[in-house]
């Protein structure tokens, strides 16, 4: 088992280029199956849950090579359309292959998708949509869907943005038109319509609550770099509130964290948004302030993924703050872990009280989930001592090699096997 040692106490200096998106790379590499010739991914990050999308597009008969942070996908040879149990259980995007497998061969046969434990996370939303296009879903036994999909209206209860995205892909690949209203609006919807345009398809709205797919085009091959991940930058940014330094972070837009930059400020930080770069600062002596409420919610809300680093950043603060957390029921599995750490955190449901203390202190925590990891992480730099940080496995699925990056930022982190 490998763990992570890290040693608080070091303000971060530096610069870093942050990693592509998974949420943008992993849709993207599902919509690789509609194109009709070899697909070239830039900015790729190399993370347990992109291994796992490419081993489902293996499997489906696709040719895919990584080398360094490009991937190529070819899936001319494409035949499948079952994805296997342990295939769908390795993360919760494997859902996502619903809609490309529906357009490309008219039926897919899945089960129901694994992830992160936040709570329920159905899929009837994913399912409505593809009824909406006039194909069959039966839940027997899996999710087997069948029938050539046609343009349609497509209502989301919720903007999900799983559910978005399989139907924007179920409906490149059909008959006629197609709208998706109450689409979310998330900016990782913006990469994947940007790249499903690329291959030729015809797709607007992304960003807006309605999408419009003029379905039936061939796709072709094509070229596309993966947008900066957002939520890999409001974590590193988190640990810089908590370790109190100055970082700069490029290759992400700044516009797409406005709502976390806009909490560091109140906090007290010293934030610069520029096209190029979003830098954050603060000196170790001025302590972080407790900030009006954190409620968590759509795009272009306060992200839910970035509750848990924040959270982590203001527990060592001057005054309360109250998080909200709207999207999952089960999103606070850091706080036991923050507590043992020093933090003084009450939750009740979905809400959850933070009393600022001083400074918190090294202990052993494990990450219970992704974001909950790279919290701990970020609390450990701020905090008196040594942390070691297990659950390895669940920061892996989306952070890639967080202890190189926080080394670059100057932090005192080091990753054993134990
Ligand atoms: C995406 O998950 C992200 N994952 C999540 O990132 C993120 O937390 C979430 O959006 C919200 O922003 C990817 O993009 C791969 P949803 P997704 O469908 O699509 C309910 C991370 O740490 N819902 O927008 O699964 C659902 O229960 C993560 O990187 C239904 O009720 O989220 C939730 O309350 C984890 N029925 C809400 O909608 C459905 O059929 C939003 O979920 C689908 C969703």
């Amino acid at each position: 088992m490998s763990v992570m040692y890290l040693r608080g106490g070091t303000p971060l200096e530096g610069e870093l280029a942050v990693h592509g998106a998974k949420n943008s790379v992993l849709p993207i590499l599902a919509a690789c199956l509609l194109a009709r010739g070899p697909v070239t991914l830039h900015n790729c990050p190399r993370l347990t849950d992109v291994t796992a999308a490419l081993g489902i597009l293996r499997h489906l008969g696709c040719r895919v090579e990584q080398e360094g942070h490009t991937i190529t996908v070819d899936s001319t040879g494409a035949s499948g359309s079952a994805v296997s149990e342990e295939q769908m259980r390795a993360m919760r995007s494997s859902i996502i292959f619903l809609g490309p497998l529906l357009a490309r061969t008219g039926e897919a046969h899945l089960t129901y998708p694994g992830g992160c434990e936040l709570g329920p996370r159905p899929i009837d939303l994913h399912l409505s949509a593809i009824r909406a296009m006039g194909c069959q879903v039966s839940e027997d036994r899996g999710i087997h869907c069948q029938g050539r999909p046609r343009g349609g209206e497509v209502q989301l209860a919720l903007p999900s943005v799983g559910a978005t995205e399989n139907a924007m892909l179920c409906a490149v690949g059909a008959t006629g038109t197609t709208t998706i209203a109450n689409a979310a609006r998330e900016p990782e919807i913006g990469d994947l319509q940007d790249f499903l345009n690329s291959l030729g398809a015809r797709v607007q709205g992304a960003g807006s609550s309605a999408i419009t797919i003029e379905g039936g085009r061939e796709l072709s091959g094509g070229e596309l770099t993966v947008m900066g991940d957002r939520i890999v930058a409001a974590t590193l940014l988190s640990a810089a509130a908590s370790a109190g330094g100055k970082v700069r972070l490029s290759g992400v837009d700044w516009r797409h964290l406005a709502t976390v930059l806009s909490v560091f400020h109140q906090a007290g930080c010293r934030v610069e948004s520029k096209l190029e770069y979003v830098e954050l600062e603060r000196g170790r002596e001025v302590p972080l302030k407790g900030v009006p409420t954190i409620r968590t919610a759509p795009y272009p809300g306060f992200p839910t993924d970035a509750q848990a680093p924040v959270m982590a950043a203001l527990a060592a603060s001057q005054g309360c703050t109250l998080f909200v957390e709207t999207m999952f029921d089960s999103r606070y599995r850091h706080v036991p872990e923050l507590i043992r750490m020093g933090a003084d955190i009450t939750t009740e449901g979905r809400v959850a009280l933070v009393r600022g203390v001083e400074r918190l202190h090294g202990a052993r925590v494990e990450a219970a989930d992704l974001r909950g990891g790279g919290a701990l992480a970020a609390a450990a730099l701020g905090a008196e001592g040594t942390t070691v940080l297990s659950g390895l496995n669940h920061i892996d699925r989306g952070y890639e090699g967080l202890e190189k990056m926080l080394q670059c930022l100057g932090a005192s982190v080091e990753r054993r096997e134990v």
